[in-house]
């Protein structure tokens, strides 16, 4: 499939103060995408099923006032750090930072105002084979509490053979925690078109971490064998949803962290398997990050409409968002997120499409 050609932009619309946010169109190897500058949001994915027909596989929105008022973070890039941190305070190297609290006691997703609210700067690039973007942004010392100016660079490349990959790249001037990540909310039998409960996952993880009831990890490893947790094995998501696992209870389903038994690793690897039977369409990913956070769309309450107006409700997207463990500044055990001057931050997660 052709297609493939310079990244094209076009007005997606204004924020209240005027500023422009504009839409980058990019397409390669049978995927085509459309991605905002504001929060980096990937506002529509389209991938063929097993008969070359292309639905769009990403929860968004028409309009950036949308997004704006009410967007559970469709398809927007997550920081300064991806889930949440208890009481929205930490520790570092004596210091105590107290950061923006969004989500009950908890900062969540980086705070009120995270990355994915942010207007970033967007360059288009075609490089061999690959188009992409490079969206950059500098996030200032104190922003939603957290300590550095942090300098950020992030890669969307669309590759020859339509595999989406994100590269995350930052530094900072002060001691300070990161973990960034992705927030799309898949259904590949296309957005809007109902519940994921039937589509299959695999994730590549013994043991997730357990929560209290906001959401906080214990710091427990738990096993997943025998329990609802379990898949390492390919089953369909609504199998064990509705067992009564206390932990599906308090989440209103799975928003949990899968520690991937692969670890930390130098090169992304795999990690998940996510299917739609029906159409064919599939979705895996690599990464080299030590954890998955697979969430069911819990909160969704049928109160969101979409493109074409289909509403959006409990169960109708999932996301699988690659990261550091929620909570990890205040969890010593976990792998650590911490970011020094001098070093740079450097992950990768590939999305590939097949049908
Ligand atoms: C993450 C969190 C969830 C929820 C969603 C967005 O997946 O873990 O609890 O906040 O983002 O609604």
């Amino acid at each position: 499939m052709g297609g493939r050609g310079r990244p094209v932009t076009s007005l997606f619309g204004r924020l209240a103060d005027g500023t422009e946010i504009h839409s980058w169109s990019l397409e390669n190897g049978g995927t085509r995408m459309k991605v905002l500058s504001y929060g980096g949001i990937v506002q529509s994915l389209e991938v063929p099923d097993r008969h070359g027909r292309y639905a769009d596989v990403s929860l968004g929105f028409d309009r950036i006032e949308e997004y704006v008022a009410s967007s559970p973070y469709f398809g927007a890039l997550i920081g300064r750090y991806g889930n949440r941190i208890g009481n929205g305070r930490f520790t570092l190297d004596g210091e105590t930072y107290q950061l923006s609290v969004d989500d009950g006691e908890n900062s969540l997703h980086g705070g009120a105002d995270g990355f994915d609210r942010r207007v970033w700067d967007v360059e288009p690039f075609t490089e061999g084979s690959d188009v992409g973007l490079r969206l950059s942004y500098t996030s200032a010392d104190g922003e939603m509490g957290y300590p550095g100016t942090l300098e950020m660079k992030v890669t969307y490349t669309l590759t020859e053979r339509g595999d989406w990959r994100i590269d995350y790249e930052a530094t900072t001037d002060r001691a300070t925690v990161v973990n960034l990540t992705s927030h799309v909310y898949w259904n590949l039998a296309g957005a809007g078109s109902g519940t994921i409960e039937d589509h299959e996952l695999e994730i590549a993880a013994s043991r997730y971490t357990p929560t209290d009831p906001g959401l906080i990890p214990t710091g427990e490893l738990a096993e997943v064998a025998g329990t609802a947790f379990d898949f390492r094995r390919a089953k369909p998501i609504g199998r064990d949803l509705r067992t009564g696992h206390p932990d599906l209870l308090a989440a209103k389903g799975y928003d949990h962290n899968w520690v991937l038994d692969k670890g930390v690793t130098a090169e992304p690897e795999h990690v998940a398997t996510l299917r739609d039977p029906a159409s064919g369409r599939t979705l895996e990913i690599a990464t080299n990050e030590p954890g998955l956070q697979f969430y069911s769309g819990n909160f969704l309450d049928g109160t969101l409409v979409g493109p074409g107006g289909h509403t959006y409700r409990q169960g109708d997207a999932l996301c699988l968002e690659t990261q550091h463990f929620p909570d990890s500044p205040n969890h010593p055990s976990f792998p650590s997120t911490v970011l020094r001057p001098g070093q740079t931050y450097r992950t990768t997660t590939i999305h590939s499409f097949n049908s």
